[in-house]
């Protein structure tokens, strides 16, 4: 059904008419499509436009479509030239005459930007879970590695002994970032644009407050030629999937680094990994550098959503229609990858002996020979300058540092005493570090209990929110359909 051509003579051309369609992508959107004509029924009956018969014929076809859909029978096909017209048309197809009376007052221009609007914070929550639950896998982790220590990176050089829970409880503090940047960017989006009409706003006198209401949007948006022409949301939501995927990328690049023979620190799960068609022995992280890969894609999607956005004139051009493929897919994909990248972590096996020797390279203890030195009164600056005196020594000696004689160490600074050989102890270094956030059991305790309470406050909101989701569907079609 073509929902435009009375005013012309001349059939549009075939290559232009298929290129112009967007229903491959819209179909991303067909529950988001199929509820806001429910809500935008009950709201013409409300206004008069449709009886109280047609509202209930209307509605029960929308909600059949619903359920046909959901079991695998959709209700467009490529011929439609997008899911606003897809519905239309099928419900013409099931009831008839009274399908006619949908579209009173209404412009595919407020439909779209109700449907991403509706769609982005379905996938939010969505994309919400999937950091829930990377936090669980890092923390059941963290508890488990409370006890083992790791060499920390500067400059991919070794720096100081840290415990394992401290290093990866560090993305976990990354990734809470995130899922509270998206729950600020749902806030952002939670305006129904609906009611708004092409640009104009709604001639028919539509309770835009019910709509809204029915929709589960905090309000009504409030201009309507704003409602129709920004995709601000749109980048704002890519924004924050890119910080998302820059820290995810940066994870699995780091469990690629310390999954090679080169560092052996932890293996990938054979789930996560692949063969080589040519040499029998590998196994390759092929998931997490898909997964490393894939920020590319949502780098570029906000580049183009930036790009068709950039001095484009209000309020709706058809230029918009090319922020879909980025929007949905990139939403889409993100939920998959995330869905994955919790697993690699929860199944990947670290060798703690390994990284035990890593980490008692004794260079890695040069600083706390400074602060040992700096206790007994040295200037930190002088310190730092003797402690690089004794490093040079045990280089051009061939002995570790442990290994210099005391005699050695008074010809370099007459401050070192006995006690400087007990400073070759990882823990007591690593218990030095009671700072808040720092690498001592008690604060890696602390940073434990801390993320025990975000991942409860985390549970809590995404319940909360899938609560007010299911509502909006047995509000529009009854509560015996509230599984869906
Ligand atoms: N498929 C269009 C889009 O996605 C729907 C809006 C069409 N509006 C119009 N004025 N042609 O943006």
């Amino acid at each position: 059904m073509k929902l435009w051509g009375g005013r012309f003579s001349e059939e549009p051309d075939k290559a232009f008419l298929e290129f112009s369609s967007s229903i491959a992508t819209d179909s991303y959107l067909w529950r988001e499509e199929i509820l806001q004509n429910a809500a935008y029924v009950y709201a013409l009956n409300d206004a008069g436009i449709l009886t109280d018969e047609e509202k209930r014929t209307i509605i029960d076809a929308l909600r059949n479509m619903y359920l046909n859909t959901s079991a695998g029978r959709p209700f467009w096909s490529r011929e439609d030239e997008d899911i606003h017209s897809a519905v239309e048309r099928s419900l013409f197809e099931l009831i008839g005459e009274s399908a006619l009376k949908v579209h009173t007052g209404r412009s595919r221009n407020e439909q779209i930007a109700t449907d991403l609007r509706l769609f982005l914070k379905r996938k939010i929550l969505e994309i919400n879970s999937g950091i829930l639950s990377i936090h669980h896998s890092i923390l059941e982790k963290a508890r488990i590695h409370i006890d083992d220590v790791i060499p920390g990176y500067t400059h991919m050089q070794r720096a100081q002994p840290v415990r394992l829970a401290h290093h990866l409880l560090s993305w976990f503090f990354m990734l809470k970032r995130d899922f509270d940047r998206f729950v600020s960017a749902r806030k952002k989006m939670d305006f129904c644009p609906l009611g708004s009409g092409a640009l104009a706003g709604n001639s028919f006198g539509l309770n835009r407050k019910l709509i809204s209401e029915m929709l589960g949007f905090k309000d009504p948006s409030q201009n309507s030629m704003d409602a129709v022409s920004d995709r601000d949301f749109v980048l704002h939501f890519l924004s924050q999937a890119v910080n998302l995927i820059l820290h995810i990328s940066r994870f699995s690049e780091e469990i690629i680094c310390w999954n090679t023979k080169e560092f052996g620190f932890v293996e990938v799960g054979e789930k996560y990994s692949t063969g080589s068609s040519l040499m029998p022995q590998k196994k390759n992280p092929d998931s997490l550098e898909l997964i490393r890969a894939f920020s590319g894609r949502v780098i570029g999607a906000w580049v183009q959503v930036a790009t068709v956005l950039k001095s484009l004139p209000l309020t709706y051009n058809r230029d918009l229609q090319e922020d879909r493929v980025f929007a949905c897919e990139i939403s889409e994909n993100m939920c998959t990858v995330l869905r994955i990248f919790s697993d690699v972590i929860r199944t990947l096996h670290f060798d703690v002996e390994r990284m035990k020797e890593a980490a008692s390279d004794e260079y890695l203890l040069a600083t706390d020979i400074a602060d040992y030195l700096v206790r007994k009164g040295v200037p930190f600056r002088k310190a730092h300058e003797i402690v690089g005196r004794v490093v040079k020594h045990s280089e051009e000696s061939g002995k570790k540092l442990s290994e210099i004689e005391l005699d050695e160490l008074k010809s370099i600074s007459p401050i070192f005493e006995d006690d400087y050989y007990e400073i070759f102890n990882i823990e007591l270094s690593l218990e030095k570090k009671t700072s808040v956030g720092g690498t001592s059991r008690s604060s890696v305790l602390t940073q434990i209990k801390i993320a025990e309470e975000i991942v409860v406050r985390e549970e809590n909101w995404i319940k909360e929110e899938e609560d007010k989701q299911r509502k909006i569907f047995e509000r529009l079609f009854g509560s015996a359909y509230s599984n869906i």
